[in-house]
């Protein structure tokens, strides 16, 4: 399909019913919600989601935010990175390259990227080029993570005691 087009969404009622329909639909939509009621933001400021529409309907979306060098525990030289997180495309879109747009989106800010991909997306995310993390079990306790970095970037070196 042509013309993809990735925009920032918008934090007002109108997105918040839409991400309904996302199967990864928690907790972080309900603070917004609660943001949103008690005014802590304004309808129609930005949001950390990037989305795709079909017409008008929301057909994909990801949550993508900055993480400040002094926390990165996952690239060398520690540097700011991007979290991405949330990547859904909706059943009936699938196989578009929605996902892979997104992907693509988040690539172009030319940081490294840390995800943690649901089950059976492995193959999804190798397809994009990341690779997983090695394991840290302090860093990385009950997750999987994967990521990716630009040319010249590398992952950290973890060293285990033996
Ligand atoms: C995984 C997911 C994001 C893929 O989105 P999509 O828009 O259907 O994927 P795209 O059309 O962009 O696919 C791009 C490429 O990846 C491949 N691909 C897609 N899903 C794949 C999978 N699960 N395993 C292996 N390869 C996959 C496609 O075949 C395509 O390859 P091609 O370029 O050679 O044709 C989507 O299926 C989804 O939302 N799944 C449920 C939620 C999920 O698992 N999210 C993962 C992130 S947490």
């Amino acid at each position: 399909m042509e013309n993809i087009k990735v925009e920032r969404l918008l934090v007002n009622y109108k997105t918040l019913e839409k991400f309904k329909k996302f199967k990864e639909y928690g907790n972080q939509e309900l603070s917004m919600l609660e943001d949103l009621q008690s005014n802590i933001v304004e309808n129609d400021s930005e949001s950390p989601f990037f989305g795709i529409y079909y017409g008008n309907a929301l057909a994909a979306r990801m949550s993508l935010y900055k993480v400040k060098a002094k926390y990165d525990k996952y690239f060398e030289p520690p540097q700011d990175y991007l979290e991405l997180w949330k990547l859904e495309v909706l059943p009936d879109y699938r196989g578009n390259n929605y996902g892979k747009a997104l992907v693509d989106f988040a690539k172009s800010y030319n940081l490294p990227i840390k995800t943690n991909p649901r089950i059976n997306s492995h193959g999804f995310w190798e397809k994009m080029g990341f690779q997983k993390a090695k394991y840290e079990m302090e860093r990385d306790f009950g997750q999987n993570p994967m990521i990716w970095a630009p040319e010249g970037i590398s992952e950290k070196n973890i060293i285990t005691e033996k």
